[in-house]
């Protein structure tokens, strides 16, 4: 019951920020509707309003910061950045629709945002060439195995190219070892954004690295 009554609690919440900023993020869409279905790949679904500002303060973020959301999806976590002072920022989505979608949704928020410089890049991660000079990273979950660990080798690469300190925000922090393995990585900050999760999980927590 008092789940249920959590659960309700927490949809009417999300819908009021639908509502409010006048956006369309809120759905869970497996890859195979969208025709890129992958083995690594995941599903649509965003991370919580608020993430970001539970997990990043605006003090943390000048103009000389630059944010991406690696499977940027129809754009919350990239709405959400804008509202901080970063210099840009930046969202990378594989599903044509959901790119469109995210297009809008900036479209129509774009009086209400603080950061002026918004990019949404229609393209595989793969084939997307990380800027030396990103310092905030965020993932939800959107893919595994050796495409995380070829992004996460091409962040470490501009961290030597260009040195300084990365934040990544990895909400379902599913590959963590991959980040941990770089030998570069400090855990920041644990969040539970989750009410009921099994322990020990992946999902329901969002953690903060710094790589340097
Ligand atoms: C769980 S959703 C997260 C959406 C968004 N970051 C958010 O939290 O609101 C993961 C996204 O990653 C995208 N994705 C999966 N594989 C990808 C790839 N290889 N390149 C770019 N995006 C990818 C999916 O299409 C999906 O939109």
């Amino acid at each position: 019951m008092k789940t249920t009554y959590a659960r309700l609690r927490r949809t009417l919440g999300q819908l009021a920020y639908e509502k409010r900023y006048g956006v369309r993020t809120a759905e869970l869409i497996e890859l195979d509707q969208l025709g890129i279905a992958g083995e690594q790949r995941g599903y649509y679904v965003a991370a919580s309003w608020r993430t970001l500002r539970r997990t990043l303060s605006r003090k943390e973020v000048t103009a000389r910061d630059v944010f991406i959301d690696f499977g940027s999806g129809m754009g919350r976590m990239v709405l959400e950045a804008a509202r901080f002072p970063f210099g840009k920022v930046i969202g990378v989505e594989l599903s044509d629709e959901l790119h469109e979608i995210a297009k809008d949704n900036v479209q129509r928020t774009r009086q209400r945002l603080h950061c002026r410089d918004i990019e949404l890049v229609q393209t595989d991660v793969l084939e997307y060439e990380i800027p030396d000079d990103v310092s905030v990273v965020f993932f939800n979950n959107p893919f595994q195995g050796p495409v995380f660990t070829t992004v996460i080798e091409r962040l470490v690469a501009t961290l030597d190219r260009n040195p300084r300190e990365l934040k990544i925000i990895y909400y379902n922090p599913v590959e963590e070892q991959t980040i941990m393995a770089t030998g570069r990585a400090t855990i920041a900050r644990r969040l539970v954004h989750a009410r009921r999760r099994t322990a020990g999980s992946p999902f329901g927590v969002t953690k903060v690295f710094v790589l340097r």
